[in-house]
C-alpha cells in the first residue's frame, strides 16, 4: 500500500508561529530546504513525525514541541493519499487533538488513544515510526542509522518492509491464546484433581456408610439368633415343664380318694378307739362288780370269765384293728405328703412356666424389633443411594473436564504447530530467507553505484558481515564518515526499493537532512544527486536539507527558512 503524501501543515510547533507553514510534498520532484542555521528546516522532519506518530524525530517530549512564545495551540496536518483514500490526520498540543479524516469523514475514535494510534500505523500507514524514519528519512541529527540498530529493530524494519509483520502481530496473539490456553489447563488440572478428592471422599463416606450397616446387620442377626435360640430354649422348657407337670398330674390324680381313704381311717380308728374304750369299761365293769349296777343282779365267776374272755378277745381284736389301721393311716398319710410334694412341684413348675411365658413374651418382642430393625437397614438404603447419586454426577462432571483436558491438549498441540510457523524461524524466516539474496544483491549494487566497493551481507539474523577488498573481515564502526553515509544511503536505497517492490511500506517521500554537504566529498555528492534524480524520475519527492546555496541549480524546487522576529517563516 503506497502512501502519496500531499501536504503538510504546522503552526506553533517549535519556532513555527500562529502563523503556521504549509508545505506541499508532491509539487516538484526534487526541493532543496535552504536556510540559516535554526532557521527551522529540520522542524519539517519532526512536524512530519509528529503528525503521524505523536512523537517528534528529534528526542524531545511533547510539551517542548509546543512553540515557547505562543505557548499554545500547537497544531499539524498531514495530507496523503493510500488505498484510493484521502486523509489528513490532524493533531493538536494544548489543547490536545488527535483525528484521523478519511476522505474528510472522521474515522471513528471510540477506543484509547493508543488503538487510535494503531489504526493509524497498522491499518492506514501499515508501517512503525522507525520503519518511517529509515525509509523516508537521512539526516545527520537524531538519526539512527539501520546499521545501528539492534537487531530486533532492524527484524522490525524489514519485516515491515517486506510486509510480513502481521505474522509478528499473530505470533503475539498466538502467545496470548496459549498462554490463556496453559491458564485454562492448569485451571483444568486443578479442577480435575478437585473433582477426584470429592469423589473418594463420597466414596469413603459410602464405604463407611456401608460398612456400618452391614456391620449392624451382622450385630442384628447375630442378636436375632441368640433370641431365638434363648426362645427355643424357653420353649422347650416350657415344654418340659408342661410334661412334667402333665406327668405329675397323672400321679396326683388319686390325691382326694387318698384323701377320702385317710378320713374313713381316721374315722375308723376313732370309733375303733371308742369301742375299745367301751370294751375295755365293760372289762372293768365286770372286773370291779359282783352285781350288775343297773339291775342288781349279782354276776357270776363263770358269767364274768367268760364275759372276761369274750370281751379280752373284742379289745384284742379292736386294738389288732387299730393297729391295723393306724398302720393303714399313717400309710395314707405319707401316701398324700408324697403327693403334696408332686403337687407343690405342679405348682412350682406352673410358676415357671408362667415367669418363662413373660420372658418368652418380651423375647419374641425383640424379636419382631430386630427384624423391623434389619427390614429397614436392607430395604432403606436413602443415604448410601443419594452419595451415589453425588458420585454419578462428580464422575460426569469429571468426565468432561477429563474431555476438556484433552481438548485443551489438542488446541495446546495446535497452538505449538501453529507457533513453529509464526515464529521468527518459521514462516517469516523462510520468508526472509528468500528475499535476503534480494536485499544483498541491492544493497551492494547501490554500494557499487555509490563506489564504496565493499561486499556486503546481511544474514537471517541481520547481522552484517561486511568485507573489503583488502582486509577479511569489517565493521560498520571501521568505516569513515563518508563511507559510512554512502552505505546508510545504499541500505535506505534498498529498502525503498524492496518496499515498492513488495508494494508496501512504499512512499513517495524521501528527506535528506544535511548529508549532501560535509560529509561526502564533490564525487560522491554528485553520484548521490544523480541518483536522487533517478529516484525522482521514478516519481519520488526528494527534499533536501542544505545550510548554504551551492546545491540549488541541482534541484528543481526551493524553500527557504528564515527566522523573522523570533518566529521561523518560509519565504
Ligand atoms: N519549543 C520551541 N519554541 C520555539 N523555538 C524552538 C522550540 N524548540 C526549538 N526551537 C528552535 O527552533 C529552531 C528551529 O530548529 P531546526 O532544527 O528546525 O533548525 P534548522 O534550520 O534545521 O537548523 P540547523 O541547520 O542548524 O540544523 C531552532 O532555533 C530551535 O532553537
Ligand atoms: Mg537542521
Amino acid at each position: 500500500m503506497a502512501i502519496h503524501f500531499k501536504k503538510l501543515y504546522y503552526k506553533n510547533f517549535l519556532s513555527t508561529g500562529n502563523a503556521g507553514t504549509t508545505i506541499y510534498l508532491d509539487k516538484t520532484p526534487t526541493t532543496l530546504i535552504q536556510g540559516t542555521s535554526g532557521s527551522g528546516k529540520s522542524t519539517i522532519i519532526d512536524a512530519l513525525c509528529f503528525g503521524l506518530f505523536g512523537k517528534a524525530f528529534r528526542n524531545i517530549n511533547k510539551p517542548q514541541l509546543v512553540n515557547s512564545i505562543n505557548q499554545k495551540h500547537c497544531e499539524v496536518h498531514v495530507e496523503f493519499s493510500t488505498n484510493g483514500r484521502n486523509y489528513t490526520v490532524i493533531r493538536g498540543i494544548k489543547p490536545a487533538k488527535f483525528d484521523i479524516l478519511c476522505d474528510d469523514k472522521l474515522v471513528t475514535q471510540d477506543a484509547a488513544v493508543k488503538d487510535y494510534q494503531n489504526v493509524l500505523e497498522q491499518q492506514i500507514l501499515m508501517m512503525s515510526f522507525k520503519t518511517f524514519t529509515q525509509i523516508v528519512i537521512l539526516g545527520s541529527t537524531a538519526y539512527t542509522p539501520f546499521m545501528q540498530l539492534t537487531p530486533a529493530a532492524r527484524r522490525e524494519v524489514i519485516e515491515d518492509i517486506l510486509d510480513i509483520g502481521i505474522f509478528s502481530t499473530m505470533n503475539l496473539l498466538l502467545k496470548q491464546k496459549t498462554q490463556e490456553t496453559k491458564e485454562q489447563q492448569i485451571l483444568i488440572d486443578s479442577n480435575i484433581k478437585a473433582q477426584k478428592e470429592k469423589a473418594d471422599g463420597v466414596k469413603r463416606l459410602i464405604d463407611v456408610l456401608s460398612t456400618k450397616r452391614d456391620e449392624e446387620l451382622e450385630e442384628l442377626n447375630r442378636e436375632y439368633a441368640n433370641v431365638q435360640k434363648e426362645i427355643d430354649t424357653i420353649e422347650s422348657q416350657i415344654e418340659e415343664l408342661k410334661n412334667a407337670n402333665n406327668a405329675l398330674k397323672t400321679k396326683t390324680i388319686n390325691q382326694s380318694v387318698l384323701k377320702e381313704e385317710y378320713e374313713l381311717c381316721t374315722k375308723h380308728s376313732i370309733e375303733l378307739v371308742h369301742e375299745n374304750k367301751k370294751a375295755n369299761t365293760q372289762l372293768s365293769l365286770i372286773n370291779d362288780h359282783s352285781e350288775c349296777p343297773s339291775c342288781k343282779q349279782e354276776i357270776s365267776d363263770a358269767y364274768k370269765k367268760t364275759m372276761e374272755k369274750s370281751i379280752s378277745k373284742t379289745i384284742k381284736e379292736l386294738q389288732k384293728q387299730l393297729a391295723s389301721n393306724v398302720e393303714l393311716r399313717t400309710k395314707k398319710k405319707q401316701e398324700i405328703d408324697d403327693l403334696q410334694i408332686l403337687v407343690d412341684q405342679i405348682l412350682t413348675n406352673t410358676n415357671k412356666c408362667v415367669a418363662l411365658g413373660s420372658n418368652l413374651d418380651i423375647l419374641q418382642k425383640r424379636l419382631l424389633e430386630i427384624l423391623d430393625s434389619i427390614e429397614s437397614r436392607t430395604s432403606n438404603h436413602h443415604d448410601v443411594d443419594e452419595l451415589k447419586k453425588e458420585l454419578k454426577v462428580i464422575a460426569n462432571d469429571a468426565f468432561s473436564m477429563v474431555k476438556m483436558k484433552k481438548d485443551l491438549a489438542e488446541q495446546r498441540q495446535i497452538e505449538e504447530n501453529a507457533s513453529l510457523l509464526l515464529r521468527d524461524s518459521g514462516i517469516k524466516s523462510a520468508i526472509i530467507k528468500e528475499y535476503l539474496p534480494i536485499i544483498n544483491k541491492l544493497i551492494n549494487k547501490y554500494l557499487a553505484e555509490l563506489e564504496l566497493f565493499i561486499e556486503f551481507h546481511l544474514n537471517e539474523n541481520f547481522d552484517e558481515e561486511i568485507k573489503s577488498r583488502h582486509r577479511d573481515t569489517f565493521t560498520y564502526g571501521n568505516f569513515s564518515e563518508g563511507e559510512k553515509l554512502r552505505i546508510d544511503l545504499s541500505l535506505l536505497f534498498a529498502w525503498r526499493h524492496i518496499a515498492k517492490l513488495k508494494n508496501s511500506s512504499s512512499c513517495n517521500l524521501l528527506i535528506l537532512d544535511e548529508i549532501l554537504v560535509g560529509r561526502l566529498d564533490q564525487t560522491n555528492t554528485d553520484i548521490v544527486i544523480n541518483m536522487i534524480n533517478q529516484l525522482a524520475h521514478e516519481g519520488t519527492n526528494i527534499f533536501a536539507i542544505a545550510h548554504h546555496d551551492s546545491l540549488q541549480d541541482k534541484f528543481r524546487g526551493l524553500i527557504q527558512f528564515k527566522k523573522e522576529g523570533d518566529f521561523s517563516v518560509v519565504l
